[in-house]
């Protein structure tokens, strides 16, 4: 199977991707973290991106569709896989288009911008595995420290109320068309990503059990 999960910056692609992936047993793509860890580790392609990261804009499709095609032909990617914030633009939906990859079903959260901007400003990661936590409705077990590895949890950089919000405008002026791109098709799965994550889990696996 193959996945699109599409949605505002917060409004919980991550953690409904890895329920999936738990599922189905296959990788989650996420092109945000590709462009965090090229930016870490200081590669040519993370220096080109770092400019749009800083200010909360997106990386332009010339420079991250090579990548995400280079993660796709990774054998782990050979039984299906979740793309995690990839397509945000219509060229890049597209490209997947053109490439020739059936999507599945694409999961599309909605949650209105100001939970949003409560949730990534309360929100933690695991410094190690990735892992997400929010301060007041997802709390650590032990404080800043992973639930899953025991590694720090971290703020993420670009999780301050001034880049959240030009994510957020970004998200309103160039990804939300996707949404009438794949309405064409039965594909489109619509949850209100408003409750809590429980209720959301829920919601994502009767949409995907139906397929
Ligand atoms: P990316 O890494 O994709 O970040 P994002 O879209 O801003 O989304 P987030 O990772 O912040 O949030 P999420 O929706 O995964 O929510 P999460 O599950 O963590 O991209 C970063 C940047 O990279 C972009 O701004 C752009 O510049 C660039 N980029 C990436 N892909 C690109 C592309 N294809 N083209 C161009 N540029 C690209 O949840 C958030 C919090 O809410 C957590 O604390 C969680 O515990 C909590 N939570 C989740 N669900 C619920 C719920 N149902 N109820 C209550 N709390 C919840």
């Amino acid at each position: 199977m193959n996945f699109v999960v599409l949605g505002a910056p917060g409004a919980g692609k991550g953690t409904q991707a890895s329920v999936l992936s738990q599922k189905y047993n296959i990788p989650i793509i996420s092109t945000g973290k590709i462009i965090r860890d090229a930016m870490r580790d200081n590669t040519p392609f993370g220096e080109k991106c770092r400019p749009y990261m800083d200010i909360g804009s997106l990386v332009p499709d010339e420079l991250i569709i090579p990548e995400l095609s280079k993660r796709l032909k990774e054998p782990d990617c050979k039984n299906g896989f979740i793309l995690d914030g990839f397509p945000r633009t219509i060229p890049q939906a597209i490209e997947l288009n053109r490439k020739g990859i059936i999507i599945d079903a694409v999961i599309s959260l909605e949650v209105d911008d100001e939970i949003i901007v409560k949730r990534l400003l309360g929100r933690r990661i695991c410094s190690n595995c990735g892992a997400s936590y929010h301060i007041a409705d997802n709390p650590p077990k032990s404080p800043h420290k992973c639930d899953k590895c025991g590694h720090d949890l971290i703020v993420r950089e670009d999780d301050n109320e001034k880049i959240i919000r030009a994510r957020l405008k970004m998200y309103h002026e160039r990804t939300a068309p996707l949404k009438t791109y794949y309405s064409g098709c039965d594909k489109l799965k619509v949850i209100p990503g408003q409750a809590n994550v429980e209720d959301t889990i829920k919601l994502t696996l009767e949409a995907v059990n139906n397929l």
